[in-house]
């Protein structure tokens, strides 16, 4: 079980490779056994405060705790405020008293260290500007799933360098995974977050030409070109991220069993075409549905205890 998880899992950097290798482990039990018996955080409850939109994070947050025994409350963008109707901190002091555990979605990074800060519960990064990390450790266990192992295995990111690519950095440096990235100039990961992984020495390559990236690669993943709080920059970022599209010229230059991610939501026919995201290359709904055990695994890491 995992020892050394802080209380806050706030950025993938709160792991290290044993605690990341216990979540994959667990994560693994828990889509074998979806509904562990007794109910591992029976009388829990998880507060979800969103400032954006989402599907799979809400979505699968509030059935894992449901499947483990607890209970979800979902406050909207619009009933949240956070730091408008009231302050980060009183809220953050006030969400402690009702619930065991708080998941985020924030515009923001430095919002949810500040919530962390006055927190008094154990809070989850459900997606911020800067770091997605339950999406790149649910992305983790969808490979190693899929192709047995992560050390030595080649990743090929092709998009943006935004909050997922930040996250799938620290992932990689963490686990050995081989990281390709492929982006226009300009639009690479934060560099400290590709300065993070050149510390722990990290086999991670960034490249301006996505068939270099993803010349002999074992998976290719994707993500839209204009996040969530970026409409604005639309037009500019579909011109600048033209030729890098996931299409069935680009993916047949990866390993012929390669496999294709995208955390979702997709633009469909801008970074990822329809054959390609519906070929059987593609595991992006297994992907989706893998959000759930991961983040079962880490409700009850944080949590509780998994039985057994
Ligand atoms: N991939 C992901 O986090 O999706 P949502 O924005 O729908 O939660
Ligand atoms: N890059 C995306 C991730 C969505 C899950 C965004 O922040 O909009």
């Amino acid at each position: 079980m995992i020892a050394s998880i802080r209380r806050h899992l706030v950025s993938v950097n709160d792991l290290d490779a044993a605690d990341i290798e216990d979540l994959l482990g667990n994560a693994a039990q828990l889509k074998r056994d979806r509904r562990p018996s007794p109910p591992p955080l029976s009388g829990r409850v998880a507060a979800l405060i969103f400032e954006k939109p989402s599907l799979r994070t809400r979505m699968s947050f509030d059935v894992a705790m449901y499947e483990l025994g607890g209970h979800a409350v979902y406050l909207s963008p619009a009933e949240v405020g956070l730091g408008r109707r009231e302050s980060v901190a009183d809220v953050a002091r006030v969400v402690s008293r009702y619930s065991d555990i708080a998941i985020l979605r924030t515009f923001a990074h430095e919002t949810m260290e500040e919530f962390a800060r006055y927190s008094t519960v154990p809070i989850v990064n459900g997606l911020s500007d800067l770091e997605h990390p339950c999406q790149g450790l649910s992305d983790l266990f969808t490979l190693a799933e899929a192709k047995g192992r992560l050390r030595n295995l080649t990743l090929a990111y092709v998009g943006d360098g935004n909050n997922v690519a930040n996250a799938l950095v620290l992932c990689a440096a963490k686990t050995g995974l081989r990281l390709r990235i492929a982006c226009p100039e300009g639009y690479e990961p934060d560099p400290r977050y590709l300065a993070r992984a050149r510390e722990e020495e990290a086999d991670l390559v960034i490249y301006h030409d996505a068939r270099q990236a993803v010349d002999g690669a074992d998976a290719i993943y994707t993500d839209v070109w204009t996040s969530m709080g970026q409409e604005a920059e639309y037009e500019r970022r579909r011109h600048a991220f033209h030729g890098f599209q996931v299409n069935a010229q680009l993916l047949a230059l990866a390993r012929p069993d390669a496999i294709v991610l995208h955390d979702l939501p997709a633009h469909r026919g801008e970074e990822i075409t329809d054959d390609v995201m519906d070929g059987p290359q593609s595991v992006v709904f297994e992907q989706a549905e893998n959000r759930l055990h991961m983040q079962k695994a880490i409700l009850i890491a944080l949590l509780g205890r998994i039985n057994g």
